[in-house]
């Protein structure tokens, strides 16, 4: 097989980051979670704006601590969650492992989010206590109406943004808008600690909750008020209080390495989305015309981490492939396809198949976009797919 000219991801840790790392490193520096973690999540914070953020050791993780602390929160009404057909499946895999029932959704054929009309449906007849959302890689859903949808029917949302770092709605981040929301900083994405996640929110309880579940169950990594409450709450002495668990949590830790690195990531971020913006923009240019692809709302900035788009049928996606193969150019499916075709959904509660979210599993396919494309490259790979088509 020929060598790859053109990835879908390319790292976003250079020679650069690479070399602050060495210096730091040789400093000797205390390598697990500590003082460069806080002071990351402080950072990512504040560039997100959102007040309280927990870094972990991945998005899926990320997702997985969203909806424990969602679980122990004691605030939803039921277990049933309203879940995307179209997203990863450890944007679902934590609410089957939890205990949770989730209810599948059909995907938004403008956004590729969640069908707002199908949504609107299930809330109706299941009046789910919550509801996750995928923001599409980077396109922004309909905020506006899905606020709306979630005033009216009092759910709480879960906001997957781990493909979509940099994406805005009329200036608002996304990821703003989750009850809890959850980032991804794996290699290839917007930004990346090598492996790495974040969950963001503004409500101290769940906060609270998600850094004790991060770390075993302890309180140690609670603000001090918060830690003493707990310890005065129960009574206990000195010496036992950095080892009760007050919840049966996990070990989702990153460690200060990752967030050192993340924290140079912060510094380039802002250039790095711009890049991405730019290249999405031309692919949209070249490809919008002749190609099914996701139509952001009026007032949304798109960031992402791949072009997504539908070929006419699968035949002609096969054809596309073929000549993307051929000429160096990595391709994949449109993140997992429909979600609800997967064994891992179909063997608990059969296939969820969707019109909408079956046509994206069956003809949808990734070009590459990433800050180190130019566009010419850009260009190039447009032109290789216009004349597979
Ligand atoms: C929408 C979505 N959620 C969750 C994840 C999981 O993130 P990670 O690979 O950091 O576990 C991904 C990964 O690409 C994703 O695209």
């Amino acid at each position: 097989m020929k060598p790859l000219r053109y990835h879908l991801a390319e790292d976003t840790i250079d020679r650069a980051d690479v070399d602050r790392l060495i210096g730091w490193l040789k400093t000797y520096p205390r390598l697990t979670q500590g003082e460069i973690t806080r002071n990351f999540e402080s950072r990512w914070s504040r560039w997100l704006g959102r007040p309280r953020s927990v870094f972990c050791n991945s998005g899926s993780s990320a997702n997985l601590l969203m909806f424990d602390a969602l679980l122990l929160s004691g605030r939803l009404r039921n277990r049933k969650v309203i879940v995307p057909s179209v997203g990863w499946v450890t944007s679902v895999a934590p609410a089957i492992q939890l205990g949770f029932e989730p209810i599948m959704c059909e995907a938004d054929p403008d956004t590729f989010g969640l069908d707002l009309d199908h949504l609107e449906v299930l809330l109706k007849r299941h009046s789910p206590g919550a509801v996750m959302l995928v923001q599409v890689l980077g396109v922004p859903h309909k905020m506006t109406r899905l606020a709306a949808l979630k005033k009216k029917h009092g759910f709480i949302l879960l906001e997957d943004a781990c493909a979509a770092v940099g994406a805005a709605v009329s200036g608002r981040k996304v990821g703003t808008f989750g009850d809890m929301s959850s980032f991804s900083f794996y290699f290839g994405h917007q930004f990346s600690t090598i492996e790495g996640g974040m969950v963001s929110t503004a409500d101290k309880g769940f906060h609270d909750l998600l850094l004790m579940l991060r770390s075993h169950g302890w309180s140690k990594d609670l603000d001090p008020r918060t830690h003493k409450a707990l310890v005065a709450r129960y009574a206990i002495d000195d010496f036992h209080s950095p080892f009760v668990f007050y919840e049966p949590g996990f070990n989702l830790r990153s460690t200060d390495l990752n967030a050192f690195i993340g924290l140079g990531q912060l510094e380039k971020l802002d250039a790095m989305i711009a890049a991405r913006r730019r290249n999405h923009a031309i692919y949209q240019a070249l490809l919008g015309g002749s190609f099914y692809v996701q139509r952001p709302e009026p007032g949304s900035k798109t960031c992402s981490i791949s072009f997504g788009l539908l070929a006419k049928d699968p035949k002609q996606r096969r054809r596309i492939v073929k000549a993307l193969e051929q000429a160096g150019v990595e391709t994949r499916i449109f993140s997992a396809g429909n979600l609800g075709l997967h064994p891992f959904w179909s063997n608990r509660y059969g296939k969820a198949s969707f019109p909408f979210a079956d046509r994206i599993h069956h003809t949808g396919f990734f070009l590459p976009n990433n800050p180190a494309l130019s566009p010419e490259m850009i260009r190039r790979i447009s032109r290789i797919v216009l004349e597979a088509a």
